[in-house]
């Protein structure tokens, strides 16, 4: 399985870039006013899609275009484009995206970033590599000494419950900030160090389901914000480890002033 997931999303990239080799042509249309999707993020998950049900066609899949089809215990979560908005401005951050999930549970992932020609994949118990090369998350244990990404998918969906207090919170307290665009891609390049943490509000599956094995596979951590597993669906807090109780530390500080002031519908889609 292993081999054709490799395999697989080494074509899924080159896929995408043979479309970013034409991005002024290609059809775009909205999902709502701030959410896109190209002929590009169709096209590839219809490959990705193809090549699965021809090896494997009892499996089920998730699809981020596509929806849910029903299956055996297995199935594969697919991000076709995480990044579309970079992509669609010729930014080279985006990635390709695929889990291969059991009864739930992530038991191999796979996350190319194809213009910066770096394919990641893990095997649940079996470790995390970078281009074949085993990679392991950073030891920093300060924050001061910490580089963390961030996005603001919780701002196309217009919550009141959003990213901004927590990113006002943490941004004197870290060394630096970045925001790639890519939710996959983030939490691969913590997964080998690049970056310390990553964390952001309302991800989906199948933008975290891959890159989440890789990371723990490289000895990272990866809970809601305040350390617990319970609302992943809406909070993802991922670190190299070392640092992650001092996120949580600001953040439970966050969460408790904001509590107080904004309605619980806020809290949940
Ligand atoms: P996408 O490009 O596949 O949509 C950037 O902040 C991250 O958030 C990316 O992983 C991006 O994935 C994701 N994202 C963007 N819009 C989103 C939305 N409306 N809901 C959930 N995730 C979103
Ligand atoms: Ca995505």
């Amino acid at each position: 399985m292993k081999e054709f997931l490799l395999d697989l999303i080494k074509r899924a990239g080159d896929l995408t870039l043979e479309y970013r080799a034409r991005l002024e042509s290609l059809s775009i249309d909205h999902k709502s006013d701030k959410d896109i999707v190209t002929e590009a993020d169709r096209a590839v998950e219809d490959f990705i899609i193809d090549a699965i049900r021809s090896r494997f066609a009892d499996h089920a899949i998730f699809g981020e275009e596509t929806g849910k089809t029903a299956g055996n215990e297995f199935c594969w979560v697919i991000d076709p484009i995480d990044g579309t908005s970079s992509f669609v401005h010729g930014q080279p951050y985006y990635s390709v995206s695929i889990a291969l999930q059991q009864n739930g549970t992530t038991i191999l992932g796979a996350v190319n970033v194809p213009v910066l020609g770096d394919i990641f994949c893990a095997e649940k118990g079996k470790g995390a590599t970078r281009n074949g090369i085993p990679v392991q998350a950073s030891t920093r244990d300060r924050l001061v000494n910490c580089h963390l990404a961030t996005g603001f998918a919780c701002l196309r969906s217009n919550f009141g419950y959003n990213n901004l207090p927590f990113l006002s919170e943490i941004a004197p307290v870290v060394r630096e900030l970045r925001m790639y665009g890519s939710a996959a891609a983030d939490l691969c390049y913590v997964a080998c160090g690049l970056l310390d943490g990553f964390w952001e509000l309302n991800l989906k599956p199948y933008d975290v389901a891959a890159g989440s094995i890789v990371l723990e596979e490289a000895g990272g951590k990866i809970t809601d914000f305040t350390g617990s597993f319970e609302r992943m669906d809406y909070e993802i807090l991922a670190t190299n480890g070392f640092i992650h109780d001092s996120v949580v530390d600001v953040f439970i500080g966050v969460r408790n002033t904001i509590n107080g002031t904004m309605p619980l519908s806020e809290f949940a889609e």
